[in-house]
């Protein structure tokens, strides 16, 4: 499902570009994170835009798509599955969807031997750059506890204070102890909340956590809620003591005779 995100050309890349890269990120999750981007330079929210686990690049130009000037996209991938064309491959379908190699970085490396400092690197180097913050960060690397723990470790340094970080492939019944994980990181550190859960398209596209810190819950719950009213699960959910809202392709309640 596609919705429009206020950015034109991020909704032409979503409805004309978004599956012909290769790729598993919901074109849903893309839209939804694409409002939060634009919403995000409304409200002067500068920082740069980073991604662990770019693959050919899918989720990666929607999110680049939404960069404003003084910022950077950066891609960070071991780029060598299923082969060391992958690289190549992120490269061009940049270029055709029409982000330009000054706008983005791609990392060649395993997060297990980054740090922050690693990371934002290449933004700092930017001509006007707007400094040493990320405000939007997707995690989509290996999903095991020992990686999801290293890889919220890595990008939580970096944040804006009111900066959204998305982890994909939550309640994938292929990794179901992947939460288990998240929800442990998230008790160890109480200044993060699950603003939303975006859920999955299919088996493949998968649920995401949408993270903020619990001071930056006001600046987008409201307009979320507002936002995607259609895709609003009536009941949301409760997650660890709060309110999360869940937003689906097709809210529906069982019904009940
Ligand atoms: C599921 S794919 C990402 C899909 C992509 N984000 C999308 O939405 O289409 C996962 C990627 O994570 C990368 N990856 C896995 N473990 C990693 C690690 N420790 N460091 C960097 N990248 C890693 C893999 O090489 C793979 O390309």
């Amino acid at each position: 499902m596609i919705l429009p995100t206020g950015t034109p050309r991020l909704d032409r890349y979503l409805s004309e570009g978004y599956e012909t890269v290769r790729g598993m990120s919901s074109a849903f999750a893309a839209s939804i994170s694409g409002h939060i981007l634009r919403r995000q330079a409304e409200l002067g929210i500068k920082g740069h835009i980073a991604e662990i686990g770019t693959f050919e690049g899918r989720f990666f130009i929607a999110l680049a798509m939404g960069l404003q000037p003084g910022e950077h996209a950066i891609g960070i991938d071991i780029f060598s599955w299923p082969s060391e064309k992958v690289l190549d491959h992120l490269h061009a379908n940049c270029a055709k969807h029409g982000v330009p190699q000054p706008d983005y970085t791609a990392i060649k490396g395993n997060t297990a031997d980054m740090t922050p400092a690693d990371v934002i690197a290449p933004a700092l180097r930017v001509p006007g750059s707007v400094g040493g913050k990320v405000r939007f960060f997707h995690i989509d690397g290996q999903h095991d506890d020992e990686n999801i723990t290293n890889d919220l470790n890595l990008a939580a340094p970096l944040m804006h204070e009111s900066g959204i970080i998305v982890l994909d492939d939550m309640l994938h019944p292929a990794y179901p102890e992947l939460v288990e994980s998240v929800h442990r990181w998230l008790r160890q550190h109480p200044e993060w909340r699950v603003l939303a859960i975006i859920d999955r398209e299919d088996i493949v596209a998968a649920a995401k956590y949408v993270l903020c810190r619990v001071e930056a819950v006001a600046l987008y719950e409201k307009d979320l809620l507002a936002a995607f009213a259609p895709q609003v699960f009536p009941m949301g959910c409760d997650l660890i003591g709060h309110f999360t809202m869940v937003l689906t392709p097709n809210p529906r309640l069982a019904e009940i005779d």
